[in-house]
């Protein structure tokens, strides 16, 4: 890593806010109760970096401090420690590559030849004012190493080749796409998924569940109950309960004269 020293020559005697900045600080100012206003000196430090072209002039530190009424050496502690706060001018596109073991492992080592070749040694601006580049510790996004960032922006899967492709599209202002630099959306496997790719995992149809593993067995089904026999009209058959001609009692004389 680089030794981190103050530029007290580039930065001039003055530094304030841009008028569209204040709101940001304002709004920043307002998180923190009167008497912890100091725990605002990151993200005020990161304003200010942004308004004086991508780095932190001693001017500017100092008007952080008096903003969160901090001595001047507490705010000077917080940005030499951190290497999104950049001390010297950089040029626009600043490319803070990680050299971490992760990225190393992966060939951090031929990007930063690539940086040196074709920017120069490291926080040199170039003479159109355009690149620049440092090495940091890891940025965090070890899976995807080796990796740099840019401005805001991450750079990842990179090969010495890409890299170079990348510094001359900064070069000549053509537009370039962030993250991973090979076939790989964020760290999914290169070339698509290949585990969890069926649809009915994502489509709800897998939500109801039919059967319950290890329930108790379920018991027997009853006994249908008998059927009940036919009626004589169904079945179209004399009734054999109704009497016959035969069962009828014989007509006495008797009757037959009345
Ligand atoms: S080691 Fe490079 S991003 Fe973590």
């Amino acid at each position: 890593m680089a030794l981190r020293r103050f530029d007290l020559e580039a930065g001039g005697d003055s530094f304030s806010f841009k008028p569209e900045t204040e709101e940001k600080v304002a709004f920043w100012r307002a998180k923190y109760p009167a008497d912890k206003q100091r725990s605002a000196v990151i993200p005020m430090l990161w304003l200010a970096q942004k308004d004086n072209n991508g780095w932190l002039s001693e001017p500017a530190m100092r008007e952080v401090a008096d903003r969160l009424e901090m001595p001047y050496i507490r705010v000077y502690e917080v940005a030499t420690f951190y290497t999104m706060f950049r001390l010297q001018p950089v040029g626009k596109f600043h490319i803070q590559l990680c050299g971490t073991t992760p990225c190393q492992l992966r060939g951090a080592e031929g990007l930063k030849e690539v940086c040196t070749r074709e920017i120069g040694k490291q926080m040199y601006v170039t003479d159109d004012k355009r690149l620049s580049w440092e090495e940091v510790e890891c940025l965090g996004a070890c899976v995807n190493a080796p990796m740099v960032q840019i401005n805001d922006d991450y750079y990842e899967d990179l090969t010495p080749e890409t890299l170079s492709q990348i510094i001359g599209r900064l070069r000549n202002g053509v537009e370039l796409t962030p993250g991973p630099q090979i076939d790989r959306v964020n760290s999914a496997p290169e070339g698509g998924n290949i585990t969890l790719t069926e649809p009915a995992l994502f489509d709800g149809s897998r939500n109801s569940v039919s059967v319950l593993p290890n329930l108790p067995e379920p018991p027997p089904a009853p006994e249908p109950p008998p059927e009940p026999e036919p009626t004589p009209e169904a079945t179209g058959q004399p009734d054999k309960s109704a009497p016959t001609n035969t069962d009828r009692e014989e007509p006495s004389s008797k009757d037959i004269k009345e």
